[in-house]
């Protein structure tokens, strides 16, 4: 007996009585093709996850027939896409991609105004829009909509689930792929399931993890990490209406899903499903390695975890599959590579690169990134990064402590420094911004702050400093050159491309006094556009070299799929990489992470350019190199060196 034919029998049994009526012709030999591809993995993975569970059969039969009816509603073109993405399954990596997150109400008002946005979004050369959470979510604090009270509502202040589908379509038309939150590790406290659970329904009780009292919670707590411990000590939440406790990773409102019922990964397929089916082209798994929980253990990453994203995978590949998944998985970068698989996810966020990139412009030095990323930045090639600066959250300094200790730094000690670095506690530091989180017990903390105003820009302009306003410049475009270079597609977070300052205006409102990642949510308003298009303004030439340097990726293949080499410069103060295409193509990226002059021995560049006759894409000046001399690079220069093949 082997696992295919028990995951055929299985199978054949529930096709044999379920109605696939709805089904049309063509669907249903595309459903029957599909299931035969993806249903022994889904049957292999569900099994492993709930051995326990006699009833699995059942959940199995309902699974399916849920698959159908979600594919018998998805529309045509979402089908002609479905086709054209399985055809084309490296779409992510070419050099056109260039994404943005934002959100909805913050850019445009609500999903009406955002439609008005396209041409400012086509021009700016974006492909990718990933919108905040938009769906109903309780009043006051929500998390930013990371809080979903129903999946199937659009938040009414923002608009109606056919706004959004209008906006997936016209998205599409201008060539721009939508990518929407799933948010499947917890419920708001006021979604139906809870409400359920609350009003004392056992069968909801049982969608999320209630304890009667605080026995099994202080076992959990004991090994568990603290992700918002200035909200509430340990993770776990009275209800005092029904005297239970309540597993909140996050905020108290925010229900963690008990993935040990089966019943709930079948619902949460039903959602993601309408999800998918609305027209996005992406779903950004929120929190995903939160979703399996193992007493003694922290509870994140656990191999169920990957189970069930992998089982999630699967059901998408069977209805829509154009859809692929984006990892949210801000944790240590061992862990981070785990979720990326062409059969899990095929898009991850990248945190490593991100605080490395903040680190080398504190510490004016490239050893920790170069020697991280030179054996982390591989994936597997038919998935991609998704490279960013910053987005909606506070940045964590998720290195690796063996990779610092190799080159003779602690960890925690270096953790600390950035903390001050970047939160105004350190003298000479050009960044503002603020702490997050800090946790009393170990000291730990985050940092929250616009792009701009962490990196100098802010400070610059309060002492009216020419000077310090150009440095800040060229530490924003630096970073930028990085993700829009390095491999991956580039995520801007809007307002960034504006050079927006942090935004106080939060700690003036109740509901988000609180969370300090409110100041890097600017509200994108008229004067801050209004800025960055006027000749002269630091906003300015933050825009138009950001421009300049999309554009410049746009042109050339070796920007898309192309291999990554991270290279050693011998210069502590410099970070460079070689990217090669298929087609011959070569770009040498060579930065500086510092305020100084800083040269290059140009022997080491002598094996990898194969002409002496290169151009830096940077400024479109054709080069001619002498290798007998250092290369010289000016403060924070970048240099995109690129050969044709
Ligand atoms: C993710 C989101 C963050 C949110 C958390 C809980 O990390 O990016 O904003 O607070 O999940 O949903
Ligand atoms: C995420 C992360 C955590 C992050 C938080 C949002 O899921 O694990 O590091 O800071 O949620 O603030």
């Amino acid at each position: 007996m082997n696992a295919v034919s028990e995951s055929q029998k299985c199978l054949t049994r529930i096709l044999n009585t379920t109605d696939l009526s709805a089904l049309n012709k063509t669907d249903h030999k595309t459903f029957l093709k599909r299931l035969d591809q993806h249903f022994p993995s889904l049957f292999d993975l569900l099994l492993h996850v709930y051995d326990r569970h006699y009833d699995l059969h059942f959940h199995l039969q309902q699974l399916v027939a849920s698959l159908a009816a979600n594919f018998s509603q998805r529309k045509n073109r979402l089908k002609k896409k479905d086709k054209q993405r399985l055809a084309d399954p490296l779409w992510h990596k070419s050099e056109q991609m260039l994404g943005m997150a934002c959100y909805v109400d913050l850019m445009a008002g609500d999903l009406n105004g955002l439609l008005a946005k396209i041409p400012y979004f086509t021009e700016l050369g974006l492909t990718y829009l990933h919108l905040m959470p938009l769906y109903k979510s309780p009043e006051g604090d929500s998390d930013g909509g990371y809080a979903v009270s129903d999946y199937r509502c659009v938040n009414p202040a923002l608009g109606t689930t056919k706004d959004l589908q209008v906006l997936a379509e016209a998205l599409n038309d201008a060539g721009i792929s939508l990518v929407l939150d799933f948010v499947f590790n917890h419920t708001a406290d006021d979604h139906a399931w809870a409400k359920a659970a609350r009003a004392g329904d056992a069968e909801f009780q049982d969608y999320y993890l209630m304890f009667d009292d605080r026995r099994i919670p202080d076992q959990y707590d004991a090994t568990l990490r603290e992700i918002f411990p200035s909200v509430r000590r340990g993770s776990f939440s009275y209800l005092p209406d029904i005297d239970k406790w309540v597993w909140t990773t996050f905020n108290n409102f925010q229900w963690d899903l008990n993935y040990g019922n089966p019943a709930v990964f079948r619902a949460i397929v039903d959602e993601m499903l309408f999800l998918a089916n609305l027209g996005c082209d992406s779903l950004r798994l929120d929190a995903l390695a939160f979703i399996w929980k193992d007493m003694g253990t922290v509870c994140e990453n656990r191999p169920k975890a990957h189970a069930l994203i992998k089982a999630f995978n699967c059901c998408l590949q069977i209805v829509a599959p154009a859809v692929v998944f984006k990892s949210e998985a801000i944790v240590h970068p061992d862990e981070v590579v785990k979720y990326i698989a062409p059969t899990e996810c095929q898009l991850s966020y990248n945190p490593l690169l991100m605080a490395l990139l903040w680190n080398s412009l504190a510490t004016q030095k490239t050893r920790l990134i170069t020697q991280s990323l030179s054996h982390r930045f591989e994936i597997n090639p038919h998935c991609s990064w998704v490279n960013y600066v910053r987005c909606h959250d506070d940045i964590g300094w998720t290195f690796d402590d063996g990779d610092a200790a190799h080159l003779g730094i602690n960890g925690y000690h270096h953790r600390l420094f950035l903390n001050q670095f970047y939160t105004g506690r350190f003298e000479n530091s050009f960044a503002v911004g603020l702490g997050f989180q800090e946790n009393p017990e170990n000291g730990d903390c985050r940092v929250c702050g616009s792009l701009a105003s962490l990196a100098g820009l802010q400070q610059a302009l309060e002492r009216n400093s020419p000077a310090l306003i150009e440095l800040a410049i060229k530490r924003i475009l630096l970073l930028n050159s990085v993700i829009l270079s390095i491999g991956g597609i580039p995520l801007l977070y809007a307002g960034d491309e504006l050079a927006m300052l942090n935004d106080y205006s939060f700690q003036s409102d109740p509901h988000k006094l609180h969370d300090a990642r409110w100041v890097n949510r600017p509200r994108i308003d008229e004067p801050a556009l209004a800025l960055a298009h006027k000749p002269g303004t630091p906003q300015y030439t933050v825009n138009v070299g950001l421009r300049k340097m999309i554009a410049a990726r746009k042109k050339h293949a070796v920007f898309g799929n192309a291999s990554t080499h991270i290279l050693r410069t011998g210069n502590d103060h410099c970070f460079a990489y070689l990217r090669q295409a298929d087609n011959g193509e070569r770009l040498l990226a060579i930065c500086n992470f510092s305020a100084a002059e800083r040269e290059i021995n140009a022997d080491i560049l002598h094996n990898l350019l194969p002409a002496r006759e290169v151009i830096n894409l940077i400024d479109h000046k054709p080069l001619v190199m002498d290798f007998s001399k250092p290369l010289v690079l000016r403060a924070y220069q970048v240099m995109w060196l690129y050969f044709p093949g």
